[in-house]
């Protein structure tokens, strides 16, 4: 089973004796739930680094509602196993007041980017996000950080974020991990009943073929998808749906 540790110290203390052997540190950063599209970025890790550092921390303040928070899965005797098999040599499994020690006084802010696309639907949403992930960036101390491509919007963010704050952190973007049917892996997908499951592949067929944003809104909505947007941006085509009370986000190549 990997290491667990709960607190900063602990980390640092470990990543002092990895440092001082010149042993190059992979992270990869999640809220668990882990499914395979985490075990890709934990096994890209293993195979680009010596160390593989994995944190579970379901941040508070990347929720814009209560109630997606409050039943958000926790799974972590699941998540230990599939981290053990994929390759993480430490867990960190900080509690709220080791990530948030003076409040949510304290935060990372975008001013364009993070209020579009999902932003515009999630007030606050990319904020902590961001926070998070500065945080959890400075106690890894990492030479390179995974990220899935799955959350588009959220990589962007993030890279642009290390660039703006000269992070010394390599952000990596490794791509989606998908259903044999097309359908993003995503932790909430468990959330969906068999109905919509069976629909929800039609997401990602649709992004797929439609010719313009427009034409993907009209053939989802008719579906029975809720579209909170679809829309073309350089090189790629990001939506949002959501699907009774699931909402799922993917991207595609264009
Ligand atoms: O993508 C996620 O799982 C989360 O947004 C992250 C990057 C772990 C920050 O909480």
């Amino acid at each position: 089973m990997p290491k667990i540790v709960h607190t900063v110290m602990e980390w640092r203390a470990l990543r002092s004796t990895h440092q001082a052997a010149g042993r190059i540190i992979g992270f990869v950063p999640t809220m668990g739930a882990l499914h395979r599209g985490h075990a890709s970025l934990i096994q890209a890790a293993r195979q680009e680094c010596d160390v593989v550092l994995a944190s579970v921390f379901v941040n508070p303040t990347q929720f814009d509602e209560a109630t997606d928070f409050d039943t958000y899965p926790r799974t972590l005797e699941a998540d230990l196993a599939l981290m053990e098999k994929a390759g993480v040599d430490t867990v960190f499994a900080p509690s709220v007041g080791e990530m948030y020690p003076n409040g949510r006084h304290y935060t990372v802010e975008e001013d364009t980017l993070s209020r579009e696309l999902c932003g515009a639907h999630r007030p606050g949403h990319f904020t902590g996000v961001l926070t998070v992930v500065m945080k959890l960036l400075q106690i890894a101390g990492a030479d390179r950080a995974y990220f899935g491509e799955k959350d588009w919007q959220q990589l962007q963010l993030i890279r642009g974020m290390a660039e703006a704050f000269f992070l010394e952190t390599e952000i990596v973007g490794w791509p989606t991990v998908r259903e044999a049917d097309g359908l993003a892996l995503s932790s909430r997908n468990v959330r969906l009943t068999p109905d919509e499951r069976t629909l929800a592949p039609r997401f990602h067929a649709i992004l797929q073929s439609a010719p313009d944003a427009t034409t993907a809104t009209e053939q989802l909505t008719t579906l029975g998808f809720r579209v909170d947007y679809v829309e073309d941006r350089p090189g790629r085509r990001l939506g949002a749906v959501r699907l009774g009370s699931t909402r799922l986000i993917d991207n595609v190549a264009r």
